[in-house]
């Protein structure tokens, strides 16, 4: 690794979208780096096959200006933007076999058939298809009729390729397995992948960085790892994994809960991104760095004492729900010795909790206006 960061792919600097009335992309700014895989996760309806259409030129902004290596493309047509795009619902020619298919956009710009065979078989080969050219795609399962199509969108070597939930009609199994084939053909080919999902699981496993998007706007950018550890919203919390929120105010420097009394929570942090006393806020704490203690006379000092209120076995760990004064907390309780002392408890039964500090993320009460 270098300490330079890679080229820009794309850069969006104010890019805008309103039908009539409707803003459906607020201003925005975002840098896309040369060979990244950069996701975009965020609920239905909140603007991701908008921008992305905006990206490729199927859409034209209301506003903003889009560069593409460093090229500006606002007056480019589609077809001379150098990217492909594969849509949520992408279709396969019925008549054609699965070569044909991937040879299809190379046919129509006249590339040499010699060249022609080498980027076909090059792709097929790729999406581990090199045996199936001759077949049609009514003779494909769903997950290789998918991985047609992914050779269809990079057989043309494109330095930007943009997928729209390409995983979504497949079962969750054939889901994990070509979340794995994308992520290494990605690093294969050295191709900038945007990607849409609204999936976090999927984001998070696959993604260098993600820019995760509510209403319109996108609240942050950051790797995998920030985006679960240091979530800079109530939203993106919420959003990502499990997170139990507190509510809280800020009174001289801590976050105090009615019933809880002070939550623990990184303070410094907190005060670093500008909180401060009178504030309403939410700890965020996740479920996985919560400690039950089956024997609340046992528990540290500072420990929340609750009621063991509902619990679901999952095999490797327990869903726990305790109801505390200030709020009822998801545990999660990984199985074994700890696992068995809860698995003895009744139901109703006197529990405490206790997480670090370090573990409490102190986050605004209120989103931002939208
Ligand atoms: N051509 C259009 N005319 C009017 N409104 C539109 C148009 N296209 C999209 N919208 C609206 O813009 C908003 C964003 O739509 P978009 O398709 O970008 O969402 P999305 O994030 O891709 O959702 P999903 O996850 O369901 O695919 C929606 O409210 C949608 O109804
Ligand atoms: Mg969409």
């Amino acid at each position: 690794m270098t300490e330079t960061p890679a080229p820009v792919a794309v850069r969006l600097r104010g890019i805008t979208k309103t039908f009539g009335s409707n803003t459906v992309v607020q201003p925005l700014d975002l840098d896309i780096r040369d060979g990244e895989f950069f996701s975009i996760l965020g609920p239905s309806g909140c603007g991701k096959t908008t921008l992305m259409r905006m990206i490729t030129g199927f859409e034209t902004p209301t506003d903003g200006s889009i560069e593409l290596d460093g090229r500006n493309v606002d007056k480019v047509a589609t077809r001379d933007r150098d990217l492909n795009m594969l849509f949520q619902s992408y279709a396969l020619f019925p008549h054609l076999s699965v070569y044909e298919n991937v040879a299809f956009e190379l046919r129509v710009r006249r590339t040499p058939k010699a060249e022609l065979d080498g980027r076909v078989r090059e792709a097929l080969q790729l999406v581990r298809l090199a045996d199936f050219a001759e077949r049609k795609p009514s003779e494909l399962s769903g997950g290789q009729r998918q991985r047609v199509a992914l050779a269809r969108a990079v057989v043309g070597r494109p330095a930007v390729v943009l997928l729209d939930e390409p995983l979504g009609a497949l079962d969750q199994k054939l889901r994990k397995e070509m979340q794995f084939e994308l992520k290494r053909m990605q690093r294969e080919v050295g191709i900038t992948f945007i990607y849409v999902t609204h999936d976090q699981e999927e984001a998070l496993t696959m993604s260098d960085r993600i820019a995760v998007m509510s209403a319109g706007r996108v609240l942050q950018v950051a790797s995998p790892i920030d985006i679960y550890d240091a979530p800079a919203s109530r939203f993106v919390a919420g959003f990502i994994g499990s997170c139990n929120l507190i509510p809280a105010r800020m009174e001289a420097g801590k976050a105090i809960c009615s019933g809880f009394g002070a939550v623990p929570a990184d303070t410094v942090d907190a005060q670093a991104r500008g909180v401060r006393d009178g504030d309403e806020v939410v700890v965020a704490v996740r479920p996985e760095r919560i400690t039950l203690h089956a024997d609340p006379a046992l528990a540290p000092a500072g420990a929340a004492r609750g009621v063991l209120a509902e619990r679901v076995f999952l095999g490797d760990e327990w869903t726990v729900h305790v109801s505390t004064q200030g709020a009822v907390l998801t545990v999660q309780v990984p199985s074994g010795e700890n696992g068995a002392a809860l698995a003895a408890l009744a139901d109703g039964a006197e529990v405490a909790v206790s997480w670090t500090p370090a573990a409490g993320r102190i986050l605004p009460a209120e989103e931002a206006a939208a």
